[in-house]
């Protein structure tokens, strides 16, 4: 099962909301501010998405905080939360979409999660200052390249420490392969995965210098079919919906 029929079955079978497509020009535009000119419109992560592409992050997740820039309904961190992360902090820029995760957050039955410390902020992902440690940051192509530089940038400061960033739908991949900090660790049909380029003197006994196959956590999900551009996907991928065709 792919598509909108998996992420509704996703919802049932864990009490959720998350499968919608909402446009924020339609939603609370007054409470985004500026960065609204550069904001795809939500919509969640495919059912299968995460897992395919986590399996491609150049070293372990645990004890690494779990970081979704333009979290939305918080499809994404609850998926995440399968994992054995130490931290989940989904970001985002809209008050109507945190409220919705927020209560997700409250409706998941928490027994089913490895990572229970997950959280929602409300906050502009062009502002956000990330956590201490290592790091996932993963984007669903939430955003333009004018707010992803700032990410880029920001990440870009602290090379002591691990960094992968999970890029589903990486319309601005441009932007991060010619970034010097940035390198590409991995990829699926429908996503990118970069680590932080670190000196070697820098790099941790744990860090990994392949990937993909030998990637410590390749064994935890199989690929998935559903893929923007992919037949069997059924939801359009961000930055390809007309507004005029969004629900009302
Ligand atoms: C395609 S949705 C992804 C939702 C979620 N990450 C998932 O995969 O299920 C993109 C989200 O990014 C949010 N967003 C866009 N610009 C943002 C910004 N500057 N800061 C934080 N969130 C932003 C949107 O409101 C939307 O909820």
């Amino acid at each position: 099962m792919t598509g909108r029929r998996a992420g509704q079955r996703f919802d049932a079978e864990n009490g959720v909301a998350t499968e919608a497509l909402l446009f924020l020009g339609e939603l609370d535009p007054d409470a985004i501010g500026p960065s609204i000119a550069h904001a795809t419109h939500y919509e969640p992560t495919p059912v299968g998405d995460l897992d395919a592409l986590l399996a491609q992050v150049p070293f372990k997740l645990a004890d690494t905080t779990f970081v979704d820039l333009g979290a939305g309904m918080g499809r994404a961190l609850l998926l995440a939360a399968r994992h054995p992360f130490r931290q989940i902090v989904g970001v985002e820029i809209s008050p109507a979409l945190c409220a919705v995760a927020r209560e997700n957050l409250r409706a998941i039955d928490r027994g089913t999660l490895r990572c229970r410390d997950v959280r929602v902020v409300r906050a502009d992902a062009r502002m956000y200052r990330f956590a201490r440690g290592d790091l996932v940051v993963y984007l669903y192509n939430p955003f333009g390249a004018a707010i992803l530089e700032h990410v880029l940038e920001r990440l870009a400061t602290d090379a002591s420490r691990d960094v992968a960033l999970v890029y589903h739908t990486p319309v601005e991949r441009d932007l991060v392969e010619a970034h010097p900090a940035f390198e590409l660790a991995g990829e699926t049909p429908f996503g990118a995965v970069y680590r932080l380029a670190t000196p070697a003197a820098a790099r941790g006994s744990s860090r990994q210098s392949t990937t993909n196959a030998t990637s410590p956590n390749s064994m935890l999900a199989p690929h998935v079919a559903s893929t923007p551009g992919h037949p069997n996907h059924s939801q359009p991928s961000p930055g390809s919906v007309d507004p005029k065709t969004a629900p009302t």
